[in-house]
């Protein structure tokens, strides 16, 4: 056994599970010990899921950084803390060890507190995926500022519409981001956003891409320069701010059913425990495994599984500034040979992608020290599942399909590496701690093994969200109130008579794009600020490659200019106000949207219309006027 918490066999994760469930104080108060506190917990556990209010490990002071940097120096200052490859093949990689790591955390934590970075502040990280992006992250968390990473891929109005909802003061960010052949003017967008924000007091800029950038006296500063004032100042040691339990350690947004992105929030300690007891058991990670995960930090994949998950347990994980087609196809393969990685976690949309290429990529990487293989962030279909089997597992790996949400903090519902077995296109067994129940559409539980239904769990869990920032009573409505005592997922799934879960994808109007989450609301919203626009409505349809594609139908008032090019307009307003994450696949001109008598959009037939369907559009009798379905499907591209 590699930790005192590893199930390393079947009988364990029974035991294991029965025990969490049972007596789940007991279990978690055994759990949370092996990690450091600077005060112990007085109650482990006190919830309701009516307000909702939800507190683990209640007294207890501790910072998350001693528990990923400072308790690993004794033993494992020289293991590899984080590896680095960069975008370009030809640019040295970087290896930081838990001493170096923790030396730079150090320092720039000094840095933030030498710019007025004070415990409780929060500061928006926007940066692209280079070890500094990982630093900033865990000084923010060593001087218990609260973090929020937004992805490199939002526009300046969405980070504007995130730095205003967080009434985040701090911004660092980089001059730009290195992505396959682009280089990404971060700094930009951020100048941009910044407008809309005069209460950002300063913005630390990163070097990378040296492209040229604006820098605005008195509220700009380069990172660089920074690090060599508090480098004149002797002693880079910063020590760790004590933090309650309950503090929070970072906001990430999400998409919900509504327009606006919610800041979802983690606590200090329950999130800990959730990411380092999902890591080491999920993937069965061994110390000194090399850990890939392919995400973005800016998603919070990358937060529990490249930054706080490998570090608590001093693992070592490796980050990739690049894309996987970039210079070719053959670069996750290149990587997995050259850093001879163990664990590969990635997206069915990646597996997909790679897919198309063949296996040419393939030949000539060394794949043989990979030992499990994972997926998150959307259904894996059967035959990406066999092609990651067979040709990068080599029929020797086991695939852990991971299903959870930015909310959940760390995996909810998955298979076990070597230990509890997997089955194509299932997310299988709950993991310990996790009640998992199907209810019906009248909210009732179903109770027979085999079942369809909305996915609920039914008890709290330390890595749970604690609320959406400044604004607990959306947390409320979200998550709670649809299905009274129960967290309500917004998925929907079936179980079979073993009791293995499926996940069948989203039951509210949220997108699952390339593995993104994008509210169908938001897009509309974007798209209906086009001043020629005047409805739209956002649906999905099967991708090949995405997963799900967006598809929007638009109602367009008469203009001047042909509709190809309003079409460019739209997507390019969709770029301004979201990103190009949320772009249209499709944009379908039509004049009307099949509405009930109450003026509600049906989506059902849009979705069926989207998906190809032309027939059995379902009953239609109900529309105020049923000739628009026939008017859409006439205009349909095919
Ligand atoms: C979907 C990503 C099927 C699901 C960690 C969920 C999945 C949403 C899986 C959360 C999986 C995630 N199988 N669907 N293994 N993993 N999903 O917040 O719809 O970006 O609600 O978190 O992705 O997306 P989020």
């Amino acid at each position: 056994m590699n930790y005192p918490h590893q199930i390393s066999t079947l009988e364990q994760y029974d035991i294991a599970y029965k025990t969490s469930i049972e007596s789940p104080e007991a279990f978690w108060d055994s759990i949370a010990r092996n990690f450091s506190w600077r005060k112990k917990w007085e109650k482990v556990l006190d919830w309701n899921f009516i307000e909702p209010k939800i507190e683990w490990f209640r007294g207890g002071k501790l910072n998350i950084t001693e528990n990923c940097l400072d308790r690993h120096l004794l033993s494992n200052a020289n293991t590899p803390a984080l590896l680095w490859e960069s975008n370009d093949p030809e640019e040295h990689h970087r290896v930081l060890t838990y001493k170096e790591l923790h030396f730079k955390v150090s320092q720039f934590a000094n840095v933030l507190i030498n710019n007025g970075v004070l415990k409780g502040d929060r500061v928006c990280i926007y940066m692209g995926m280079v070890p500094e992006l990982a630093i900033a992250v865990l000084a923010c968390a060593r001087i218990g500022a609260v973090h929020s990473v937004i992805f490199g891929g939002f526009s300046a109005q969405s980070i504007a519409d995130r730095l205003i909802d967080a009434h985040a003061t701090f911004v660092i960010t980089c001059d730009g981001a290195f992505r396959g052949n682009k280089a990404i003017a971060l700094k930009e967008v951020i100048d941009d956003a910044l407008v809309a924000c005069p209460f950002v007091k300063r913005t630390i800029v990163l070097t990378r891409t040296r492209q040229p950038v604006s820098m605005i006296k008195g509220r700009d500063v380069w990172w660089e320069d920074e690090i060599r004032k508090v480098e004149t100042h002797g002693n880079p040691e910063c020590k760790a701010v004590e933090m309650d339990a309950e503090d929070p350690l970072f906001i990430l947004y999400t998409s919900g059913s509504t327009g606006k992105p919610k800041g979802v929030v983690h606590s200090c300690a329950g999130y800990m425990v959730w990411a380092n007891y999902t890591f080491i058991n999920v993937f069965n990670y061994h110390p000194g495994e090399v850990h890939f995960c392919t995400a973005d930090i800016g998603w919070i994949t990358g937060h529990s599984y490249i930054v706080y998950g490998p570090l608590s347990a001093g693992g070592t994980s490796l980050m990739f500034e690049g894309v996987p087609t970039f210079p070719d196809a053959g670069r996750f393969w290149d990587i997995v040979d050259k850093f001879k990685v163990n664990i590969l976690y990635t997206a069915p949309t990646a597996i997909r992608s790679l897919m198309s290429f063949g296996l040419k990529p393939l030949e000539g990487k060394d794949l043989s020290s990979l030992r499990v293989l994972g997926t998150v962030g959307e259904p894996i279909n059967e035959e990406a599942w066999h092609w990651y089997s067979d040709n990068i597992g080599k029929g020797n790996c086991p695939i852990v399909d991971t299903w959870w949400q930015t909310e959940t903090g760390g995996v909810m519902i998955s298979n076990m590496a070597g230990v509890t077995p997997g089955i194509p296109s299932l997310a299988t067994l709950p993991l310990p701690g996790i009640l998992p129940v199907l209810l019906d559409e009248n909210g009732v539980e179903i109770t027979t093994q085999e079942a369809s239904g909305n996915l609920c769990i039914k008890k709290p869990w330390p890595g749970m969200l604690r609320t959406t920032y400044g604004d607990h009573e959306r947390c409320r409505t979200n998550y709670f109130v649809m299905y009274p005592n129960f967290y309500f997922t917004g998925d929907g799934a079936t179980r079979d008579m073993n009791g293995n879960y499926r996940i069948t994808g989203r039951v509210d109007d949220v997108l699952n794009v390339s593995g993104h989450r994008i509210g169908t609301a938001e897009v509309e919203n974007a798209i209906n600020m086009h001043v020629g626009v005047i409805e739209s409505a956002v649906v999905g349809f099967p991708h090949d490659i995405k997963g799900q594609g967006i598809y929007a139908y638009v109602i367009y008032s008469e203009g001047t200019h042909e509709l190809s090019l309003v079409r460019q307009d739209v997507l390019k307003t969709v770029t301004r106000l979201i990103g190009a994450i949320a772009k249209p696949d499709v944009i379908q001109f039509v004049t009307g949207l099949p509405k009930t008598r109450s003026g509600k959009i049906m989506r059902r037939i849009l979705r069926k219309i989207a998906e190809g369907e032309t027939q059995n559009l379902g009953d239609t009798s109900t529309l105020l006027d049923p000739t628009v379905v026939d008017e859409i499907l006439k205009g349909k591209e095919v």
